[in-house]
Order: C-alpha cells, then structure tokens, then sequence
C-alpha cells in the first residue's frame, strides 16, 4: 500500500513537473525605438497553452549586479506580444543603457527568463520620426519650413534637421546636393535653376543619434522657369501688337479703297474738260452732239 502510494505520489511528480517546465520562454524578444519611446517584441514561446501571459521587466546595466529588476504595471500579466517603455527625460533617463527580461506566466506557474543580448540607450539608440515639412518656391528659389512634434517636449535637447534637395537632371535621372544640416524652423535654398521638377527630404537627428537611421519626408515641387516665361509673355505681347497693327492698317486700306471705287463708281462729274480747247461745256447730251457736227465743219 505504501509502495502503491508513493508510486501514484512520483507519478504525480513525474506528470506535473514536465508540465511546469513545459512553460517556455518568449523567444525572438527585440527593442525598437522611436522618438525615445522603447517597444519591446517577442513571439510566444513554442507548445505553451492558450490563454499564456506575458510579465516584463528591466534595468539599468549599473544596477546589473544588484538583480533589482523593475516591473512596470502595463507590462506585468498581460496578453498581448509587446510593451512600450517611456524614460523620462528630466532626471537623464534617457542617457542610461537598459536591459530587459520577458517570462511567461500560467496559472501562477513562469518561465525563465528571456533577456535581450545587449543593451541600449533610448537617446542615441533612437530613430527619429518623419518631421513635417512644407515647401514654397519664390522667383528662384525653395522655401522650406520645418518642424517635429517632439521640439515641444520639455527636456529633449535641440533636434537638428538633414535636409537634401534633389532636382532631375536634362537626362531624367535626380542629381541631388549635398545635404543641409540646420536647427532653424525654416530654410531658403536661394539661386536654384529654375523650369524644374526639385524634391526636398528631410529627417530628424540629433548629436548621438545615428543619422541615416530617422525616418524622412519628402515632398516636390516644379519651380517655374521665370527667363522662359518672360520670353513667352514678350512674344505674346509681340504678336498681339503685331496683329492689332496690321488689322488696323488692312482696315484703314479697306476704308480708304472703298472710298475709290466708290468715286469711281460713283455719280458722274459735272463737269468735263477738254484739254486744249478753252471751251467748258455743260454736259447735256443734244448739245453735246450738235457741237461735235459744228467742229468737223470748222
Ligand atoms: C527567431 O529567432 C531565431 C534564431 O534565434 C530565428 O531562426 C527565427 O527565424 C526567428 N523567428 C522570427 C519569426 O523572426
Ligand atoms: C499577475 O499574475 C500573478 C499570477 O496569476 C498574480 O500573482 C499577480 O498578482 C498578477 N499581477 C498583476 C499586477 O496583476
Ligand atoms: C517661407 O515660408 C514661410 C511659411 O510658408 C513664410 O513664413 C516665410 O516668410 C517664407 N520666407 C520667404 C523668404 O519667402
Ligand atoms: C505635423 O502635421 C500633423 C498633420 O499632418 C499635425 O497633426 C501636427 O500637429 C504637425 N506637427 C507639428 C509639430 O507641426
Ligand atoms: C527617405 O526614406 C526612404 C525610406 O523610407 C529612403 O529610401 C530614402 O533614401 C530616404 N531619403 C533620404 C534622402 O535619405
């Protein structure tokens, strides 16, 4: 009987021991960072039972030794496959090297641990996300105005912007200029050569931040060719002037024409002159023809 028992007893064992350890850990946990925020992923650990929750917590590396890990409420029992961390920027959180460590949870029963590989630092670890960015052209040259959501935050020291400009090429390919790095909220690229197509990109960095890293926006404009313009408005003018002239003139010829014929046409004259003779003669037709008689007799 003892012996039965303590057989049904390291049975029990034998069952609920695999089945504790059965637990896994969440594998494949990954920081991301955007803007000074971390998110933490992982995916669940393989054969673990519906309904498993996820506990996370982390620590500086200075406090490594110590083992005083820190649990935040958000990220303790909870379900779904990720976290967000915020680090304050007031006492430097922000510069500190973090760890973090993923269990999972049932019915009271955890994991080990899965802690990522390396550290990071949200400041210079960070990417930066697309700032918004409005263009405007002026005669020959862009007008750009910038800024990013994060410059109102308190603590967040001064952001820089990357700025390049591209323009296409008579050959159809983008040739760009070298990239313009500034603080200010607005830039003028001045003396740019107009009658193209240009694109501005633009995206957020900071002293420490990895620069090709940030996300970027990019908007286009075509910058009017002002010389071809004014060359287009003078032949129009010319033409213009040219065709109102000669209307004028055909209608004055018109006019003046129509004037002749109807001289020509027009109502006999009174009077008729014989060259040589001195003689003025009314023009009535009887009298006309007696005096041709009375000639030939002379
Ligand atoms: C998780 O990580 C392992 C190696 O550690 C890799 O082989 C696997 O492809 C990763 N899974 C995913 C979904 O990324
Ligand atoms: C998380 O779950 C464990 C086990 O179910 C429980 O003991 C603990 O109080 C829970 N913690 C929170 C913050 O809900
Ligand atoms: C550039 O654009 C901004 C906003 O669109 C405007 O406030 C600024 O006066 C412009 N600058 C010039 C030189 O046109
Ligand atoms: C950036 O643009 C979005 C809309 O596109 C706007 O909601 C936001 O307030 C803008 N942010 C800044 C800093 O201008
Ligand atoms: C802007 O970002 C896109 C991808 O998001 C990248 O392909 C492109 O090269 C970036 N542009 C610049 C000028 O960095």
């Amino acid at each position: 009987m003892t012996c039965f028992l303590a057989c049904m007893f390291t049975l029990l064992q034998i069952c609920l021991v695999p089945s504790k350890a059965m637990l896994f850990p969440p594998e494949n946990l990954t920081v991301g960072l955007l803007d000074f925020k971390a998110t933490a992923e992982w995916l669940p650990g393989q054969g673990n039972p519906p309904g498993t929750k996820y506990t996370l917590e982390f620590i500086t590396a200075q406090k490594m030794s110590t083992g005083k890990w820190i649990r935040s409420p958000h990220c303790t029992n909870i379900t779904i496959l990720k976290c967000e961390l915020t680090f304050d920027p007031q006492p430097d959180e922000l510069f500190w090297n973090y760890f973090v460590r993923v269990k999972t949870t049932f019915r009271g029963t955890s994991s080990k641990w899965s802690t990522t590989s390396k550290s990071f630092q949200p400041y210079g670890d960070t990417r930066l996300s697309s700032p918004n960015l409005t263009i405007s052209t002026d005669q020959k040259s862009i007008n750009v105005t910038l800024s990013h959501w994060l410059e109102s935050k308190p603590g967040i020291r001064p952001l820089e912007f990357l700025l390049y400009l591209c323009g296409e090429s008579p050959a159809g390919e983008s040739k760009c200029v070298v990239p313009i790095s500034t603080s200010k909220s607005s830039y003028i690229f001045p003396d740019v050569p107009s009658g193209k197509n240009y694109c501005v990109s633009v995206s957020a960095s900071h002293q420490l931040a990895s620069k090709n890293n940030n996300f970027n926006t990019t908007k286009c404009i075509f910058l009017l060719d002002s010389s071809r313009s004014s060359v287009l408005m003078v032949c129009i003018a010319a033409i213009l002037l040219i065709t109102f002239s000669t209307g004028i003139v055909v209608i004055f010829g018109c006019f003046y024409n129509t004037r002749l014929i109807i001289r020509k046409l027009g109502i006999p004259d009174a009077l008729i002159i014989f060259p040589g003779d001195n003689c003025v003669l009314k023009l009535i037709p009887e009298e006309f023809q007696k005096m041709i008689q009375t000639w030939q007799k002379h």
